[in-house]
């Protein structure tokens, strides 16, 4: 059965008498033990992807429309307390800056033992009996003395490894990780997203990892969905969208950010422009004022998304492969 899935799902914001559309359209699947990857420039509409899910929109926001599944569970139709009890032990999420999602003045012990007793009913003896392997698996050394230490006196990735086990603590069955090491030193980065996508296929989580960087989640995840602007525009293997993206601005991502498997002198060029304020009307493709494909089409009409060869996206003028590009020219 699919992990998480989301179909059409649109979040609102109610502001000064006026309701704005925040996410449009979304929709992704995921299955266990597998890695998604939500891509897309600050502002796309990612984090607020991922807080639909965990049901924690701010006041003012709300899905308005779509569906959300956990297992084949309806989310949007569970009640507070329904989704409080899945989150933390079925669902659980990291966040980017973990000194503020760690609590300053509590042990590394209390804060990786307080779920796994809370959600799990361990004691406190075998609490912190897994919490000693947990600490082992997420490659901290002398996991004993760390336990009794605060997060002060850790460093950066090492908290985010801590991050990591309180994560996987109770055994859940998706984690959703929102910029995860964006925080850190890229050769940092890419250790913990390497050791966050192995723990979760040999735990058997779905991990959904969101970032702002494409160059770097490419050997992290099996999937990857590029939002921009509150919308879907380009999802494919990440193989298949490194390779050859059918959106300009999947192309303008890959251009703009360095990459692992690429020379480091490449030339970066960044995509002119800056996307949508989205309290303001855009008629047509969100991307089109930045588009160097944009036609009169574009301007006027939402692309909806659809399959081209193996991607699903949204637009007008995909780039086509060479041999479909000359049929369609011919
Ligand atoms: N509480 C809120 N009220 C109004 N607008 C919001 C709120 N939260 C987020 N937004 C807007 O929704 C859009 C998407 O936000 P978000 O999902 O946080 O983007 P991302 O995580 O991709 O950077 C942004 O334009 C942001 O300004
Ligand atoms: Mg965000």
């Amino acid at each position: 059965m699919t992990l998480l899935r989301l179909e059409n799902v649109a979040i609102d914001v109610d502001r000064d008498g006026q309701t704005r559309r925040l996410v449009h359209d979304a929709s992704f699947e995921l299955d266990r033990g597998e890695t998604l990857a939500i891509v897309g420039e600050s502002g796309s509409g990612k984090s607020l992807s991922a807080l639909a899910v965990m049901g924690l929109l701010a006041d003012g926001l709300r899905q308005a429309e779509g569906v959300i599944e956990f297992e084949g569970r309806d989310l949007s139709a569970m009640s507070p307390k329904q989704i409080n009890q899945l989150r933390g032990s079925e669902i659980s999420m990291i966040f980017q800056e973990p000194m503020t999602s760690l609590n300053p003045v509590r042990s590394i012990e209390h804060q990786l033992t307080e779920g796994m007793r809370l959600k799990m009913g361990l004691s406190r003896r075998g609490a912190r009996a897994r919490a000693l392997e947990l600490l082992q698996e997420v490659g901290i050394s002398d996991p004993a003395q760390r336990l009794r230490q605060y997060p002060h006196q850790l460093s950066g990735g090492m908290r985010q490894r801590v991050m990591i086990a309180i994560a996987l603590s109770c055994n859940p069955k998706l984690i959703l990780a929102d910029e995860p090491t964006t925080a850190l030193d890229v050769t940092i980065q890419a250790q913990i997203l390497a050791l966050t996508a192995k723990l979760c296929r040999d735990h058997d989580v779905g991990l959904v990892l969101i970032t702002h960087n494409l160059g770097i989640v490419a050997r992290y995840a099996r999937n990857v969905a590029v939002m921009y602007a509150g919308r879907v525009i380009e999802k494919a293997s990440a193989r298949d969208l490194y390779r050859a993206p059918k959106h300009p601005y999947t192309r303008g991502l890959l251009d703009s950010v360095p990459r692992l498997d690429l020379p480091r002198d490449r030339p970066l060029s960044p995509i002119a422009g800056a996307p949508p304020d989205p309290m303001e009307e855009l008629t047509g493709c969100r991307f089109h004022p930045r588009c160097p494909k944009a036609t009169d089409r574009c301007i006027a009409e939402v692309p909806a998304i659809h399959d081209v060869e193996r991607h699903q996206v949204a637009c007008w003028h995909p780039n086509l492969a060479q041999k479909n590009a000359r049929e369609a020219v011919a």
